[in-house]
């Protein structure tokens, strides 16, 4: 007999910096359920583009591109890989260069709606797995069993951008250009989608005050719950 907990998807979005992706990641492993990165994915299409020097101003060249992008992502949480064809990208769509073209591909409508139709079979093949991104508890999986918008203080979430973009590139980085990339790729990211607000049966979950740990451990309190429930 299956488990009760062997369907069980979560659902979280949250803007940049509001820490979703290292909540989720842990949360997912301790849980020993898969993970699922969603703007990793637009990030690889992102990356694909400028590969294929496609024109991110084309919509329709975009689109052609994301639809034979060449995609695979893993779900383990402890080991993220992505790659586009043979090239593993991992590390290069975490680049700066990618952070500042991503939006036009996530605000893409028909690259946008492939990728979506894209995550919904990882989320089905999978169904134990944590999910996120900025329209996973609103479009790709509203009928998720747990829902939650991770949110944090603008400063809380430009304070945390700094310390990852610093330890990942071993400099400091100069104020404006992280209010750039935190504030205006939110301004950007919600012409697409709304992530600010939970929709209906969506959990706030705000992150200002709390540690890592303390996040975590909210995220899968719910699930432990519902599982304990079941
Ligand atoms: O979370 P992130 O910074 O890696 O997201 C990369 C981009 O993809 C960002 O511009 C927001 C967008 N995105 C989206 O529109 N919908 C999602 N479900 C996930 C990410």
């Amino acid at each position: 007999m299956a488990e009760p907990h062997s369907r069980m998807i979560i659902a979280v979005d949250g803007p940049s910096g509001s820490g979703k992706s290292s909540v989720c990641r842990a949360a997912a492993a301790q849980l020993g359920a898969d993970y699922l990165d969603t703007g990793a994915m637009y990030r690889a299409a992102a990356w694909y583009c400028l590969d294929q020097q496609v024109d991110l101003d084309d919509e329709t060249a975009v689109a052609v591109a994301v639809e034979e992008l060449p995609l695979h992502i893993s779900t383990d949480p402890e080991h993220q890989t992505i790659t586009v064809g043979q090239a593993d990208v991992t590390s290069a769509i975490r680049e700066p260069r990618i952070s500042e073209v991503v939006s036009q591909v996530a605000t893409n409508r028909p690259a946008r709606s492939l990728l979506i139709d894209a995550q919904r079979r990882i989320i089905d093949d999978s169904g134990f797995i944590v999910a996120e991104g900025r329209d996973i508890t609103t479009v790709v999986a509203p009928d998720a069993q747990v829902r939650v918008l991770l949110t944090a203080s603008a400063e809380a979430r430009l304070r945390r951008r700094g310390l990852q973009l610093s330890v990942e590139s071993g400099a400091e980085q100069d104020e404006a250009a992280l209010k750039r990339q935190v504030l205006e790729r939110d301004r950007k990211d919600s012409a697409a989608s709304n992530f600010t607000e939970a929709a209906d049966g969506v959990a706030v979950l705000d992150s200002s005050e709390l540690t890592f740990e303390e996040t975590v451990d909210s995220l899968i309190g719910r699930v432990e719950a519902l599982q304990e429930a079941a």
